[in-house]
C-alpha cells in the first residue's frame, strides 16, 4: 500500500507538552499514529535522548526546530538531526536557497554515511500566526499567499521535499509545483473541536481533499478526554 493511502500514517501527533513524561504517555496511548512531532519547546527541555527514546517505541520523529540560521550552522544541525533518526525535519524557507541546499546536501551526505534514509526536509513557509499587517511590518509582501508561493518555489528548487503551509494555500503550492512535492500542514480542526489560538484552520477532510499529503493534529487530540479517541474519529473523517 502506498504510504499516503493509510489515513493513520499521514497524521503528524505534536507534543507540545514540556517533559518527557508526559510526551511518552501519548505516545503509548496512540498505538495506530506513526510520527511524532517534536518541536522546540520539548526539545528544549529533553534534548535528543527524547528522539531515541520515541524512536524505542517503534515510532518516526519529525524534527520541528524551524532551522534559520547561517548556511554552515544548518547544515551541521541537519546532519545532527539525520544522526538523531529524525524521519522529518523544519528548515525555514526565508533563510534562502543556499540556507536549504546546503542543508539538503548535509542530510544527503550523512544519510548515505550512516547507510539510513535521508529524512524528509522540509521547508517552513509563512507561519501561519503571521497575519498580512505582520508581514509588510518586517519587510515581506503583505500578501500570504503570494509570499507562501514564492517561499515554496525557492525550496522546490533548494532541494526540500515539500514546505509546510495553512490548508488555505495548498492548492496554489499544488498547482504551481505538482505532484511529488510534499504539503504538511497544521491548523487542523476537525468539527467537534474548539479552534484555540489557530485562526486560518480547515477539517481533516478539508485538508485532505485540496491536497495535504500530512496533517499536523495537536491539541484536539493531545488534549482530548480520550486521545485515542480523538485520533480514530480523525482517521473516519478523513476516510469517509
Ligand atoms: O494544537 P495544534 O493542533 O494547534 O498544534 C499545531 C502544531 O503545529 C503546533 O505544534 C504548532 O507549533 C505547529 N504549527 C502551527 N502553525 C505553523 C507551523 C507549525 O500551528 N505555521
Amino acid at each position: 500500500m502506498n504510504r499516503l493511502a493509510d489515513p493513520a500514517a499521514r497524521i503528524i501527533i505534536a507534543l507540545d507538552v514540556e517533559s518527557r513524561g508526559p510526551a511518552l504517555d501519548l505516545v503509548r496511548e496512540l498505538p495506530e499514529a506513526e510520527i511524532f512531532k517534536v518541536g522546540l519547546e520539548l526539545f528544549t527541555a529533553e534534548g535528543p535522548a527524547l528522539l531515541e527514546d520515541i524512536r524505542a517505541l517503534g515510532k518516526q520523529v519529525f524534527l520541528d526546530l524551524k532551522l534559520h540560521d547561517i548556511p554552515n550552522t544548518v547544515a551541521g544541525a541537519a546532519r545532527l538531526g539525520v544522526r538523531h533518526g529524525a524521519r522529518m525535519m523544519t528548515i525555514h524557507a526565508s533563510g534562502g536557497a543556499e540556507m536549504m541546499s546546503g542543508a539538503a546536501e548535509a542530510a544527503r551526505a550523512e544519510s548515505a554515511r550512516l547507510g539510513a534514509a535521508k529524512p524528509l526536509l522540509l521547508g517552513v513557509t509563512i507561519l501561519t500566526s503571521l497575519k498580512n499587517d505582520d508581514l509588510a511590518a518586517i519587510g515581506m509582501m503583505p500578501d500570504a499567499g503570494a509570499q507562501v508561493l514564492r517561499l515554496a518555489v525557492l525550496a522546490a528548487g533548494a532541494g526540500m521535499d515539500g514546505v509546510v503551509c495553512a490548508a488555505q494555500e495548498i492548492e496554489i503550492v499544488r498547482k504551481k509545483i505538482g505532484p511529488g512535492f510534499l504539503i504538511v500542514t497544521p491548523g487542523i480542526r476537525p468539527a467537534w473541536a474548539a479552534a484555540q489560538d489557530q485562526k486560518r484552520i480547515m477539517t481533516p477532510a478539508e485538508a485532505v481533499g485540496r491536497g495535504s499529503d500530512y496533517l499536523v493534529v495537536g491539541r484536539p487530540v493531545t488534549r482530548a478526554s480520550s486521545p485515542r479517541e480523538a485520533f480514530r474519529k480523525i482517521v473516519e473523517e478523513m476516510s469517509a
